[in-house]
């Protein structure tokens, strides 16, 4: 028996010239990824997905059980960079001006209004959603070997949300902003021994005036956002050593060899599921 060689379309023609190119090929260097070494492949050559592990667990990715806080808590902090950027070309830290340049952004400038309250509304929420995230983590006990290093890079996360919430909070100088940072800030000498260094740093004066919108401007926009984006390339690239988020911890043996003998008895249509 003879077998005649496949006819070929002109469509499987033209895709096997693009697919077999030189420069396709510099591009992907991989197969179809219908085998696990092209997927994994796949996995390790593409800029955006090498930033998860070659392989995850299908339980650990749902967002049910993630609660995608750790993705919202990134796409706040992204929304804040971009509208801050914006509100930095208006604001001006100049304890004469700082109010009047507030008042100004909202009601004179195109869209001021909008990106100021898209600004206040996330940095709101991102603590919202970075507590729920550190609440999921800990419920999940995600926190254990081997993630405990990144459970502390997160900690560091989590009070540098919290400083530039407050830190922001002075920069409108209003008088709900004077006396809320005055007050925050008067705590701090009441900590033994480092108390009056801390206030010193804050403040550096004898009240809260020109020297600590100063401060507090240059950490709110240049010293904690460095920090937190350093802290978050770190987390990130941990996640991913740490073979991603962790999933449910697998059933007990018992448990998984009475299923196996249920469906050998024919009473469950799957052993493993
Ligand atoms: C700016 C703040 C933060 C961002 C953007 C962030 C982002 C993320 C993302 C995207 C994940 C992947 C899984 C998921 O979404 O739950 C994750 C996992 C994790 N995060 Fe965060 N995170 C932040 C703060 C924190 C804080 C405050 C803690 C704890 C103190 C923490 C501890 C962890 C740990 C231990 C994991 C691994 C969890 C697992 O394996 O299930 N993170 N984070």
């Amino acid at each position: 028996m003879s077998s005649l060689p496949e006819k070929k379309s002109l469509l499987d023609i033209i895709t096997q010239k693009i697919v077999t190119s030189q420069l396709w090929r510099s591009i992907f260097r991989h197969g179809y990824p219908d085998t696990p070494l092209n997927q994994s492949l796949v996995m390790m050559g593409n800029v955006f997905l090498h930033l998860h592990p070659v392989k995850v667990s299908r339980q650990a990715m749902k967002i049910t059980y993630t609660w995608c806080m750790g993705g919202i808590s990134f796409f706040l902090f992204l929304v804040l960079t971009l509208t801050g950027v914006f509100l930095m070309f208006y604001y001006v830290p100049e304890t004469h001006t700082a109010y009047q340049n507030i008042n100004q952004l909202s009601s004179a400038v195109s869209f001021g209004h909008l990106v100021r309250n898209m600004h206040r509304w996330a940095a709101h929420l991102m603590v919202v959603s970075v507590t729920l995230h550190m609440i999921r983590v800990f419920y999940h006990g995600a926190y254990k070997p081997p993630r405990e290093f990144n459970w502390v890079v997160g900690v560091g996360l989590f009070f540098c949300t919290l400083f530039l919430s407050f830190t922001g909070y002075l920069l409108p100088w209003d008088q709900i902003a004077l006396w809320a940072i005055t007050v925050g800030t008067n705590l701090a000498p009441y900590t033994p021994i480092l108390g009056q260094p801390v206030y010193q740093v804050l403040v550096g004066g004898p009240a809260v005036g020109q020297a600590t919108l100063i401060r507090f401007y240059v950490g709110h926009v240049i010293l904690l956002p460095l920090a937190t984006a350093i802290l978050l390339a770190v987390h990130f690239w941990r996640i991913r050593k740490d073979g991603g988020a962790a999933g449910p911890p697998p059933p007990p043996r018992r448990e998984l060899e009475a299923r196996l003998a249920e469906a050998e008895q024919g009473l469950a249509p799957t052993a493993a599921r």
